[in-house]
């Protein structure tokens, strides 16, 4: 059995006389320290899919399995552990807390879990040393995501799932971001599921998910993925 199954897969929104079907039976699977890239049109049920991956909403009918564990099966006091212990997420407006500093946004994240890491540890692991004191508001975009990353890997999560998380930053910054989330997959043995738009990232990846229509129509694997840095687009 992989790392992460999902099968089957099946999404529907009821929206008063009108079902939306947001992800049809989809199928794909991830082996754990994978850095997986999930690209495809808007509308195509990617970030539906984190969502369910990530604990947050759930599915229709078919299974979601991380780690051995029947995610889609949790309910109550052990789905709140599974988000809370096993997930961190990374979103594209970050959704820090403002009125915290830095630090304090990635503490306020590990104290609601057990095997937690340093925060100040993990602040000047993504770079940010010298800005723990400071709060959100006086970060650039590309640091406050940095922020939004220590948060969610302080967790010392399973599995670390970024919706977009370059989609609010301009070229260069971006890359750095994804230098970053590259790293911390390659060197915490983290396992990685990144959505963008930007198919020319594909080669940092050791997976490749194209979604369209609710499916993941094609799965591509990569058995040399190189560095973010040697890409340009
Ligand atoms: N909470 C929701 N209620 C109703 N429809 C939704 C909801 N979330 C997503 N959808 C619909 O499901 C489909 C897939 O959405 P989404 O997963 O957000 O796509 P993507 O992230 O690929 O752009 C879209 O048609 C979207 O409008
Ligand atoms: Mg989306």
């Amino acid at each position: 059995m992989a790392y992460i199954e999902f099968k089957n897969v099946i999404k529907e929104y009821k929206m008063g006389e009108i079902t939306i079907k947001a992800l049809d039976k989809t199928n794909f699977e991830i082996e754990k320290g994978e850095l997986v890239v999930i690209v495809g049109p808007s509308g195509a049920g990617k970030t539906t899919t984190l969502n369910i991956l990530g604990g947050m909403d759930n599915v229709t009918s078919g299974s979601v399995w991380v780690d051995g564990k029947e995610v889609s099966k949790l309910k109550n006091k052990e789905l709140i552990r599974y988000r809370r212990e096993d997930i961190g997420f990374v979103f594209q407006f970050y959704n820090l807390v403002q009125n915290l500093t830095a630090l304090e946004n990635v503490e306020l994240a590990t104290q609601i879990c057990k095997d937690s890491l340093s925060p100040e540890e993990i602040m000047k692991k993504v770079g940010l040393k010298d800005r723990m004191k400071n709060f959100p508001s006086q970060l650039s975009g590309g640091e406050q995501q940095r922020v939004a990353i220590a948060r969610a890997i302080a967790k010392n999560p399973k599995l670390l799932l970024c919706d977009e998380p370059t989609g609010a930053l301009d070229y260069k910054t971006g890359k750095q971001i994804l230098k970053l989330l590259q790293d911390t997959c390659r060197k915490e043995n983290m396992t990685v599921v990144i959505i963008t738009h930007n198919t020319a990232i594909a080669p940092m990846a050791d997976k490749v998910i194209f979604f369209k229509n609710g499916k993941a129509e094609k799965i591509e694997k990569n058995e040399n993925p190189i560095s973010i840095e040697q890409i340009e687009w």
